[in-house]
C-alpha cells in the first residue's frame, strides 16, 4: 500500500501567505501542517509515499526532504497547475502502479491518525473507501448521500441543498480502479478533475465504495478561522515545557511550551500556549491558543488565539487576536500624531480595524 499526499494546490484562500509559501507549510502547534499528516501515515505502517507538488515545489522539498526523518521514502510528482485532486491522482498513475492507497489531502488535519482505517482496508480491500463526518455547514464540502442501507449512492460537490450532513474528509483509499476513473471524467466548471466526480464514476459503473464515519477531529485548514481552530486542538493536548530563559518577573499560567533559546522577560503567558526558539518576549501578555514561531520578537504588546510565524515582529501593540501573522512581518503603532491607520499590505491581505 502506497500514499499519495496532495501538497500542490493555489491556496487562494489563505492569501497573502499562499503569495510567498506552501499553505501546507504554514505551522500548527510550531509545526508545519503537512507534518501531522506525514507523520499520521508514518505510523499507519506506509512507506512509499507520492507528494504531488506544485508553484510551491522547492519549499516543500526543502522541508520535507527524502522523508527519511518520518521513516518514509518520499517521490515527489511535479503538477504543472493545480487542475484538481483527481488530476493529482491522474499524474501519479506510474508512481502508484496497480498498488492500492492512500489519497490524503496536505492541508488537512486529522486527529486520531489513519492507522485504523488503513488496516480496515488492507483486510477488507474495496475499490474506495471513503471518510464521512458530520459537519454543520455540508454546503462548504463535498458531501456523500446515504442509501438506507448506509451504502454511499451519491457524491456531490459543495451542494446548495446538501442531502446529508456526511462532508467527505480530505483521506480516502483507492485500489487501482480510480485509475479508470479519473481518466473517463471531464474537467468542471471551474477546469478542474474533481475526485468527487471520480468516485460517481466509479458508483455509476457499479463497483464496490464504502464509506466509514468517523467521530474524531478533522479540519480542512484551506482558510485562516479553520487553520486557527487546528492551532487551538493542537494546543489543547500541549504539554508544560519550559526551557527557554524565563526571568522573574514573568508569570506563567498553565500548559507552556517555552522552547530552548527563548528569552521572556517581565510577561504574562498564559496557557494553552507555545513559544518557539529564539523568540524574544518583552513586556508582553501571550493568551491562550497561541503559537508563536522561532525568532519571533514581540514587545510591550498583547496577543491570544493567533498563529505567529518566523522572524516576524511586534512592537507595542495591543490587543491582536484571532490573527495569522506571516513570516518576517513587522508590526507598530504609527506615531500618535494622529487617529489613522498607515497600512503597507500585500495583494489580497484582509485587515479588520476596530
Ligand atoms: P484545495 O484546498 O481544495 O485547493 P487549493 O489549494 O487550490 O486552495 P483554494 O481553494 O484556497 O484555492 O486543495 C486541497 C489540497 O490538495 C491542498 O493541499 C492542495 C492540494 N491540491 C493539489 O495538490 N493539486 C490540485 O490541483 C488542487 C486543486 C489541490
Amino acid at each position: 500500500m502506497k500514499a499519495l499526499v496532495l501538497s500542490g494546490g493555489s491556496g487562494t484562500r489563505l492569501r497573502p501567505i499562499t503569495h510567498t509559501s506552501a499553505k501546507q507549510l504554514v505551522p500548527v502547534g510550531n509545526k508545519p501542517v503537512l507534518f501531522y499528516g506525514l507523520e499520521a501515515i508514518a505510523e499507519a505502517g506506509i512507506t512509499e509515499v507520492g507528494i504531488v507538488v506544485g508553484e510551491t515545489a522547492a519549499e516543500i522539498e526543502r522541508a520535507v526532504g527524502d522523508g527519511s526523518r518520518f521513516g518514509l521514502r518520499v517521490t515527489y510528482l511535479r503538477q504543472e497547475a493545480p487542475l484538481g485532486l483527481a488530476h493529482g491522482v491522474l499524474i501519479a498513475r506510474e508512481f502508484l502502479g496497480e498498488d492500492d492507497f492512500l489519497l490524503f489531502l496536505g492541508d488537512n488535519f486529522i486527529v486520531g491518525g489513519v492507522s485504523g482505517v488503513v488496516s480496515g482496508f488492507r483486510a477488507d480491500p474495496c475499490d474506495a473507501r471513503l471518510l464521512l463526518t458530520q459537519v454543520p455547514d455540508p454546503s462548504r464540502f463535498g458531501v456523500a448521500e446515504l442509501g438506507p442501507d448506509g451504502r454511499i449512492i451519491g457524491i456531490e460537490e459543495k451542494p446548495r441543498r446538501p442531502r446529508s450532513d456526511l462532508a467527505l474528509v480530505g483521506v480516502y483509499l483507492f485500489g487501482p480502479a480510480v485509475h479508470r476513473a479519473v481518466r473517463a471524467i471531464a474537467p468542471s466548471a471551474r477546469g478542474e478533475l474533481e475526485i468527487s466526480d471520480a468516485i460517481q464514476w466509479l458508483l455509476d459503473e457499479g463497483l464496490d465504495v464504502r464509506s466509514t464515519t468517523i467521530t474524531g477531529y478533522w479540519k480542512d485548514t484551506g482558510d485562516v478561522d479553520d487553520m486557527l481552530e487546528a492551532n487551538r486542538t493542537v494546543l489543547e493536548g500541549l504539554e508544560h515545557k519550559v526551557e527557554g530563559d524565563v526571568d522573574a518577573d514573568t508569570e506563567i499560567i498553565g500548559r507552556v511550551r517555552i522552547a530552548a533559546g527563548a528569552i521572556v522577560k517581565g510577561s504574562r503567558i498564559v496557557g494553552p500556549a507555545i513559544i518557539g526558539a529564539d523568540a524574544r518576549i518583552v513586556g508582553s501578555y501571550v493568551g491562550p491558543f497561541t503559537s508563536i514561531a522561532d525568532g519571533v520578537r514581540l514587545e510591550d504588546s498583547e496577543i491570544e488565539y493567533s498563529i505567529v510565524l518566523d522572524g516576524s515582529s511586534i512592537q507595542g501593540v495591543r490587543p491582536i487576536e484571532a490573527s495569522l501573522v506571516g513570516r518576517a512581518v513587522e508590526v507598530t503603532p504609527a506615531a500618535r500624531t494622529r487617529a489613522a491607520h498607515r497600512l503597507v499590505l500585500g495583494d489580497y491581505s484582509r485587515v479588520r480595524i476596530s
